[in-house]
């Protein structure tokens, strides 16, 4: 798929304000700082879309970008260890919650995991929690240029034998690096297989 325009939409603070085209949206949400935001303006090719910071919390409300005037990705704030009041997190919180559950256009929600990490129990519960309420998730592993070829398997590896304990299948996953513009292909290609999909019903 070619990314031919680009446009910011709107920020919005609950799903009651979220733009209403009845376009399918690509979610992005996961951890603060885990590279949401980099991520959006690399499969884009355009770094000044989404705004960037190396101080967690940058992303606070919820973010429409219109994609060739066709569909949404949709930056969300992350959860876990932002730089704000314990009350603005769970705000955030409860916001994206909401948004993810309620949204009737949510095509996909890439969910990001630093693969650096070994499995974290706030992205596993989260996760979880999703799963259950039916919201549709792939995994995005990022950050790839910071490990070597072992740890990167390995943290993988981790990460789906511990999503394995409560789910049937671990879901499809996807590796990136912002710094290295590794991935931009197969999520391009993994939007574009669902927007045909969801067309051919
Ligand atoms: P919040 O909006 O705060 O939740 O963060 P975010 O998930 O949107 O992360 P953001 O894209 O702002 O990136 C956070 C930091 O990680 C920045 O300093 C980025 O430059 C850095 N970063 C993002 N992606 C990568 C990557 O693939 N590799 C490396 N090495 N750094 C990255
Ligand atoms: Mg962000």
């Amino acid at each position: 798929m070619k990314i031919k325009k680009t446009e910011f939409i709107k920020s919005s603070t609950s799903i009651k304000e979220c733009p209403t085209k009845g376009l399918p949206e690509f979610v992005f949400y996961g951890r603060s700082n885990v590279g949401k935001s980099s991520l959006i303006n690399m499969i884009t090719n355009n770094q000044k879309l989404s705004k960037i910071s190396s101080k967690p919390g940058k992303t606070q409300l919820i973010n429409h970008f219109l994609i060739n005037g066709n569909f949404y990705l949709v930056d969300l704030p992350g959860y876990g260890w932002a730089k704000t009041s314990k009350e603005n997190r769970e705000k955030w919180d409860v916001m994206c919650k909401n948004f993810l559950i309620q949204s009737k256009k949510l095509a996909l929600l890439f969910l990001l995991i630093d693969v650096r990490l070994k499995p974290q129990k706030i992205d596993l519960e989260n996760i979880n929690y999703l799963g259950k309420n039916g919201v549709p998730i792939n995994l995005i592993f990022t950050k790839c240029d910071k490990v070597g070829k072992e740890e990167l398997k390995k943290n993988i590896n981790l990460f789906n034998s511990e999503l394995l304990n409560s789910w049937k299948n671990s879901p499809d996953y996807f590796i990136s690096s912002s710094v290295k513009k590794i991935g931009i292909d197969s999520i391009l290609g993994q939007i574009n297989k669902t927007i045909i999909s969801i067309n051919n019903v």
